[in-house]
């Protein structure tokens, strides 16, 4: 089930996203502690007006909400509550309230059990997660916020031990615990929260429209198959929906999660336990990663850069779709006799695979980047000539302009790594960021009277390559302009 936690200060406001979202969503949690004053509001009103199976939460500063007055007050509102027979209650492990426990043994009221930790996974989580449900008809509710790769196989290694009790609801909150909430049902938890984006419910809710429409969090099963991205920062990452779109128009019992990630290592032996099946890799991990692969796509002998991993048996096999991701929009665009010199702006992974495109088509590439030492050696790796990018002069020569440096990316949209450059009429100017769709550098290349190409192209190119990689079918592409 899909729960919506209200966070508004008043029933009318809270009535008012909760119909906005009636469509995607099985229950809602109302946030009693988010209200402006929760007795005066009538739980009978609540309960005829939601019309919705409700959890009633009133949680505590020190629980992660809002409530600071008296615990004695707070017993006395949730007291109310209990007896409108609302579907579920949520109270804390270390709450006791054994007069509303009474309450809702008479009236069908399920109690959650709850337990939430800010500030990792705890060594004891096991127990804490097996004394929530010791009381029969509980439903141990855990949350937990892991900060890294190695808490989040800790995390899941618990969930894996805990398999066994019915009914839970266990979570990882956080970009961390992000896939936690979209495999719930793998986990066996009995719901996932999502929240209002303008006023989030806990760290890493996401809409109830991204749980339904992006993530079809509802329709996974065990047997559905787990792709992802991993990255640092990857959150931002558009692939998720490319990859899902395309799962729901080719009729495939699959789903892409964002995984963040600090330490590879811990990651791949996430991805063995969760039975991840392929993944994307991005910043900063292309090249890293082919430490750890036992198979190789050929193209990974030329290039040092693997964007995409598949499972084959026990291990992984690399591969790089950035390659034709990059030509493709090119090829198709420009008619490739009449580039005459390229210049690549930049020296890093994406320098060096857009390096080997280009020479893979037999082009002369100059590398113009703003530390010497850097640009001086990929130069010397790559075989292209050199230039420090305030040299900007030089670059009147060149007919094609690659900008492979994140810098212009969103938030950072009014930069650009050539301030003040002209672009002329005949140049194009290739720029593989995709947030924003038109860069400065493109909006200053589009003004001099330059062909401009943009970084989602190459986006959706290479996905569509990797997509093929990960299910060994062509790509769904009749729905592709609906996609993108
Ligand atoms: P990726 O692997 O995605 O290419 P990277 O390895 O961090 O990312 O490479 C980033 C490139 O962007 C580098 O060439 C970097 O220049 P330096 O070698 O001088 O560090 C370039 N870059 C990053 N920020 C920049 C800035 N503000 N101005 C110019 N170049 C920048």
């Amino acid at each position: 089930m899909i729960c919506l936690t209200l966070m508004e200060n008043s029933i009318e406001e809270n009535l008012k996203v909760l119909n906005k979202n009636r469509y995607f969503i099985n229950m809602v949690e109302l946030r009693l502690d988010m209200l402006h004053d929760p007795l005066l509001v009538s739980p009978d009103r609540v309960k005829s007006e939601f019309s919705i199976s409700t959890i009633i939460t009133y949680r505590k500063k020190s629980d992660g909400g809002k409530y600071e007055g008296s615990e004695e007050d707070r017993r006395s509102v949730l007291y109310n509550y209990s007896k409108a027979e609302f579907d579920y209650i949520d109270l804390e492990l270390e709450t006791s309230f054994p007069e509303i426990e009474k309450i809702t043994i008479g009236n069908g009221t399920r109690i959650i059990r709850s337990y939430h930790n800010f500030a990792g996974i705890p060594d004891n989580f096991e127990s804490i997660i097996r004394q929530l449900s010791t009381r029969p008809g509980d439903i141990a509710k855990a949350a937990v916020y892991p900060q890294n790769s190695s808490d989040t196989l800790k995390m899941y290694e618990v969930f894996e031990k805990v398999k066994d009790i019915k009914d839970k609801i266990i979570l990882g909150m956080g970009n961390y615990g992000l896939s936690s909430r979209i495999l719930y049902k793998k986990l066996g938890s009995m719901l996932s929260y999502c929240s209002n984006p303008e006023n989030s419910g806990a760290p890493g809710h996401i809409s109830p429209g991204e749980m339904v429409n992006l993530y079809r969090a509802n329709e996974i099963t065990f047997l559905t198959s787990v792709y992802g991205i991993i990255g640092n920062p990857v959150m931002h990452s558009r692939s998720p929906q490319i990859h899902n779109k395309a799962y729901l128009n080719a009729r495939l019992d699959a789903v892409y999660i964002p995984f963040p990630v600090d330490n590879l290592s811990m990651f791949l032996k996430l991805a063995t336990l969760l039975g991840v099946k392929g993944f994307s890799v991005t910043v900063p991990y292309k090249v890293e990663i082919i430490n750890f692969l036992r198979l190789k796509s050929p193209e990974l002998d030329s290039i040092n850069s693997c964007n995409t991993v598949l499972r084959e048996g026990l291990v992984w096999k690399g591969f790089n779709t950035d390659l034709n991701g990059f030509l493709k929009p090119l090829l198709s665009h420009i008619d490739i006799s009449s580039i005459k010199k390229c210049a690549v702006i930049g020296a890093g992974g994406a320098a060096r695979a857009i390096i080997s495109a280009l020479k893979s088509i037999g082009m002369d590439v100059s590398i113009f980047n703003r530390s010497q030492e850097n640009g001086r050696n990929l130069a010397l790796e790559t075989d292209c000539s050199f230039y420090p990018l305030d040299r900007q002069d030089l670059l009147v020569e060149y007919n094609l302009i690659v900008q492979t440096t994140s810098v212009g990316m969103f938030p950072d949209e009014n930069e650009t790594p050539l301030p003040g450059y002209k672009f002329r009429k005949g140049q194009i100017a290739y720029d593989i960021i995709y947030t924003p769709l038109k860069t400065r550098f493109l909006k200053e290349a589009e003004e001099g009277g330059a062909a401009t190409i943009g970084g989602l192209e190459m986006l959706t190119t290479q996905g569509i390559e990797q997509f093929e990689i990960f299910t060994n079918q062509p790509f769904p592409l009749v729905e592709q302009k609906e996609n993108f």
